[in-house]
């Protein structure tokens, strides 16, 4: 592929429950087949060699749904990890997580723990998954520490530049998407990175989740590479840059 890769792609998953409805089948049926879809994902952005891959799996506010759906995506979480290790160390993939992970069942805490831990030798395609994640629980808790780290006297309200600021959220470290996707048509954010998404291309596609394919993620990067990206700058100050 002759073309400009993003850095860091992020996908908002959503549409497993109309993919399942489509269907007349049960909603865990969709989110069984959303994980089908995640697995290929993960394949295609370690072929393309893609650095990032962000994928929100579980809002904080999704905690709010039946206690049966809940219940059965933490199994299918809990599962799709035990039963990915041994791929993501063959492919090379580190995972990581975001998002309020003490509030997962503890069986899921630890398996996550077990395989955050056992991929950290890796370093090829950086997975994080975003578990009960919300983009305004992470500024708060960036402000929260900010503030105690100013208390303390281990920082000064002037040195708080937009990188300090970053270091202090959960994707310290990562760089910021270049790429968000999200499916089943819906053009919002539902309370995801926030902060991070500043100057991120967006692509939103009528695909419901479990029907992402190889040639989805494709397209979003050719549509990726379609744009210019001018970070409020002019046209001419891109293209005189770029020669
Ligand atoms: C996304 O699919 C998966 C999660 C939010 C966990 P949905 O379950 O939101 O599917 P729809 O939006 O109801 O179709
Ligand atoms: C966003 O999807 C969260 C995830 C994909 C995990 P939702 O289905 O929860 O978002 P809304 O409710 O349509 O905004
Ligand atoms: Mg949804």
């Amino acid at each position: 592929m002759n073309q400009k890769l993003p850095i860091h792609i992020a996908i908002i998953m959503d549409g497993n429950g109309r993919w399942a409805a489509d269907r007349n089948l049960p909603r865990i049926a969709g989110h069984r087949a959303g994980v089908d879809a995640v697995r290929r994902v993960v394949e295609d952005c370690t072929r393309f060699k893609i650095p990032y891959l962000t994928l929100f799996a579980f809002s904080t506010e999704n905690w709010n749904r039946p206690q049966s759906e809940v219940g059965g995506l933490m199994v299918l979480l809990d599962q799709y990890l035990k039963k990915e290790l041994r791929t993501l160390m063959k492919n090379n993939v580190r995972l990581s997580t975001i998002g309020q992970i003490d509030d997962l069942p503890a069986n899921v805490r630890q398996t996550l723990r077990d395989v955050v831990e056992q991929s950290a030798v890796n370093d090829g395609l950086n997975l994080t998954l975003a578990l009960s994640y919300s983009g305004r629980d992470d500024i708060l808790e960036a402000v929260r520490r900010v503030a105690t780290a100013v208390q303390k006297g281990d920082l000064t309200p002037d040195a708080i530049e937009p990188d300090t600021f970053s270091s202090f959220l959960h994707t310290d470290g990562m760089p910021d998407p270049d790429l968000l996707i999200r499916t089943s048509g819906e053009q919002r954010i539902s309370n995801f990175l926030l902060w991070q998404i500043a100057y991120t291309e967006f692509y939103v596609t009528d695909k419901l989740w479990p029907d992402f394919e190889s040639v989805d993620l494709l397209d979003a990067i050719k549509v990726f590479n379609s744009r210019e990206r001018r970070f409020g700058k002019t046209s001419e100050q891109i293209r005189g840059e770029d020669t």
